[in-house]
């Protein structure tokens, strides 16, 4: 196993898109930001200096970072932010994970262009459970604003309204041939005839689940989150902001240009959103230059029976390792909400919450310090294992529970606790497909349905056979998901919504998992650059 050192600095630059240039927060400069390419087993070392404006963290989306939660990296949940001027090395090991994930600010609205890919490669000394692919591409999708989106989300607190929706979708940060002023930038994928080549898609969207297609071509899915799934073969994928896929496709088609398109998957109801395509070009070699890109047919944007179809046709590749008994059996609506109490009342702010909740974060301590030293008064662990109150959660929810308090609650969790935890989307202001991420953690998603969970029926559709393992379950619209696993690294991890917007209005909350027995059981110390409050 290696170790990979990178140095990232945190720095504003120019970038040019819609005709118009932003002075937005990079890494590098570049945007999106490098991509970084390990083997499953090494190490990454990555020491990020902020020399921009804004305080600023960095997350290694779906990392495991086992007993390594100092280097996770959302703010004020493992770690307070690095300030202007202020670094911090984050190093860990990967273990037991291949495929794609990737790397994120985490901190106000920064991920929206400082982001990029992780690849993970299989092991050294071992090959792909499929035959290897000829060649690997990655596409990170993407939004742009006609604005710097740290002020975006700021302008979004002080009314307390639904901020502005973006400008455009990207690919590899560029809006492509449907958008304005973007056609000469418009990302080119190579392809040869017979080939086969490995895409690895990334939802790096701020808001927006996204369907993706390509003309003419069919994607066999091999992995998502870094876990191998079994293949299966598909015309069209949905990510969620925070998921990614892993497919094959071949160049089996006649030599020539086809779109590779994104656009919305929007589940909410009565919400603006921009139906426009984002569009790269998947080019064989011996094409002829001047013709014109074949276009794919995309799903509508509310095409929830085509959304549905894909998540469940995934299966584990491997034995999944399901816990067949439960520890800790939890029950959490996600959902918005609408808060109209003092000093907030100038009409309604949205906000959101999990039972009822609406998280707020720390400003003194990261919650891991607090917990790790026995700071008090930082957090209470009294997260409800289960809503308030039962309601008809996606029926006609009375307006007397539209509010939720505010709160800095943990959920505890003994080393070793085998979770179940049903994430119940509530039609509170609107049904929504609801991206969950867990940090520290990969879960098995073993059913989900529409409507209100039933306990007594619904425990028959769970699949332990061979669920996929995700870090992040997209929660149908006004359904359900129940996803378990086994609660063995300490730390504090938070959980949420991966549409910002929905994280900025409190749609999170945090499990506490104990240390163990012993020094392997436990939470690795601190380090030494680790940085602090003030
Ligand atoms: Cu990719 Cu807490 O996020």
């Amino acid at each position: 196993a290696v170790t990979h050192v990178h140095q990232f600095v945190i720095q504003e630059a120019s970038v040019k898109r819609l005709c118009k240039t932003q002075h937005v927060m990079t890494v590098n400069g570049m945007y999106p930001g490098p991509t970084l390419e390990i083997k499953n087993g090494d190490t990454l070392s990555v020491k990020v200096i902020n020399k921009g404006k804004y305080n600023v963290t960095i997350h290694w989306h779906g990392v495991r970072q086992m007993r390594t939660g100092w280097a996770d990296g959302p703010e004020f949940v493992t770690q307070c932010p690095i300030r202007p001027g202020g670094s911090y090395t984050y190093r860990f090991t990967v273990r037991g994970q291949e495929g794609t994930l990737w790397w994120h600010a985490h901190s106000s609205w920064l991920r929206a262009t400082v982001y990029g890919a992780l690849l993970i490669q299989p092991r050294e000394g071992t090959n792909f459970p499929f035959a290897k692919p000829d060649r690997q591409s990655t596409l990170l999708l993407g939004e742009w604003w006609n604005a710097n989106p740290v002020d975006v989300v700021r302008e979004a607190t002080r009314t307390g309204a639904a901020p502005n929706i973006s400008d455009a979708y990207t690919i590899n940060g560029q809006p492509g041939d449907l958008y304005n002023c973007s056609t000469q930038d418009t990302v080119v994928v190579p392809i040869s005839s017979g080939e086969t080549n490995l895409l690895r898609v990334v939802n790096s969207a701020m808001n927006q689940p996204l369907f993706f297609t390509i003309a003419n071509h069919k994607f066999t899915v091999v992995g998502a989150d870094a876990s191998y799934v079994k293949p299966f073969t598909t015309s069209v994928l949905m990510l969620g902001p925070g998921q990614t896929t892993d497919v094959l496709i071949s160049g089996d088609q006649p030599a020539g240009r086809y779109y590779m398109a994104a656009r919305a998957y929007q589940s909410a109801q009565n919400a603006p959103f921009d139906n426009t395509t984002t569009t790269a070009i998947l080019e064989y070699k011996s094409a002829a230059c001047s013709s014109d890109p074949i276009m794919p047919r995309l799903p509508a944007f509310n095409d929830t029976p085509t959304v549905t179809a894909f998540s469940t046709s995934f299966r584990s590749r491997e034995r999944a390792l399901v816990p067949a008994q439960i520890d800790e059996s939890l029950f959490f609506t996600v959902g918005l909400g609408l808060n109209n109490c003092p000093p907030n009342f100038n009409g309604t702010r949205f906000t959101a919450s999990m039972n009822n909740v609406s998280f707020s974060l720390p400003s003194n301590f990261s919650l891991l310090q607090a917990h790790i030293q026995g700071i008090r008064g930082v957090f209470t662990s009294d997260f409800p294992a289960a809503p308030p109150r039962v309601f008809d959660y996606t029926g006609n929810v009375s307006r007397s529970l539209w509010q939720p308090a505010t709160g800095t609650k943990l959920y505890r969790l003994k080393y070793g606790s085998r979770v179940q935890v049903v994430l119940q989307d509530t039609s509170i202001v609107t049904p929504e497909n609801h991206p969950i991420h867990l940090h520290g953690y990969d879960f098995y998603i073993i059913a989900e349905g529409f409507g209100n969970y039933n306990p007594k029926t619904d425990s028959s559709k769970f699949n332990l056979v061979d669920p996929p393992l995700r870090n992040t379950a997209a929660v149908p619209v006004g359904g359900w998901a129940v996803i378990r696993f086994v609660a063995d690294n300490p730390g504090v991890w938070l959980m949420h919504c991966h549409l910002d917007v929905h994280i900025t209005w409190g749609l999170a909350m945090a499990f506490l998992v104990e240390d163990g027995v012993g020094k392997l059981e436990a939470i690795e110390p601190p380090p030494e650059d680790l940085p602090i409050c003030s």
